[in-house]
């Protein structure tokens, strides 16, 4: 395969990530019972990670997609910027806010203060990857498929440069790939 070479080891597998996207949504699905939620997926990262995850929340949900980026040189404003908004009036709503991977938390928290200043009745977090030892920001994250270390991973939605999105597992990228 076109990425082999470049990739250090492999963290998770495709089954691995299939099997925890469908606790997940068992949990959701629980959890959220009576509730119709509105799922937000931050582009790009987050969508093949949504797509694996909504086949496993039984309940008479929706999506939609925002995408948002840092303010450059403003590290530690915690500003982020909409490039793209949603297309639902989300007073009222239950709201997952669905993530690739939660880092320095800033995105998310940035976010969900925006969202339930729009009036949301709730905004909950479910990511595929937490990295708890680069938190920044104060964060409670709801639901989180697997707990990963300080190191640059790639793969199902991530990128370095735009590229292994594609990917269909999660990996480590071999330093040399990063290193000019
Ligand atoms: P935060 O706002 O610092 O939590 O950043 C979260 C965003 O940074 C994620 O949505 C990813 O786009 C990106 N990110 C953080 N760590 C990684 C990584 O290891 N690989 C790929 N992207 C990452
Ligand atoms: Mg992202």
């Amino acid at each position: 395969m076109w990425e082999e070479s470049t990739i250090a080891k492999v963290l998770f597998s495709e089954e691995d990530i299939k099997k925890r996207a469908a606790e997940l949504g068992a949990e959701i699905t629980k959890d959220y019972q009576g509730k119709k939620p509105l799922l937000v997926a931050l582009l790009k990262g987050s969508v093949p990670f949504m797509a694996e995850l909504i086949k496993h929340i039984d309940l008479d949900l929706q999506y939609d997609f925002m995408d948002v980026s840092s303010y450059e040189g403003t590290e530690s404003t915690g500003d982020v910027r909409i490039i793209k908004d949603l297309d639902t009036n989300i007073r009222g709503l239950d709201i997952l806010l669905v993530e690739d991977i939660v880092d320095t938390g800033r995105t998310l928290a940035t976010i969900r203060k925006v969202l339930l200043a729009r009036g949301a009745r709730s905004v909950e977090i479910v990511t595929l990857l937490n990295k708890p030892s680069r938190r920044v920001y104060d964060l409670r994250v709801e639901y989180a498929g697997f707990e990963v270390g300080n190191e640059f991973v790639v793969g199902f939605g991530m990128d370095f440069d735009q590229r292994y999105r594609c990917l269909p597992y999660v990996g480590v990228l071999k330093e040399e790939c990063y290193k000019k």
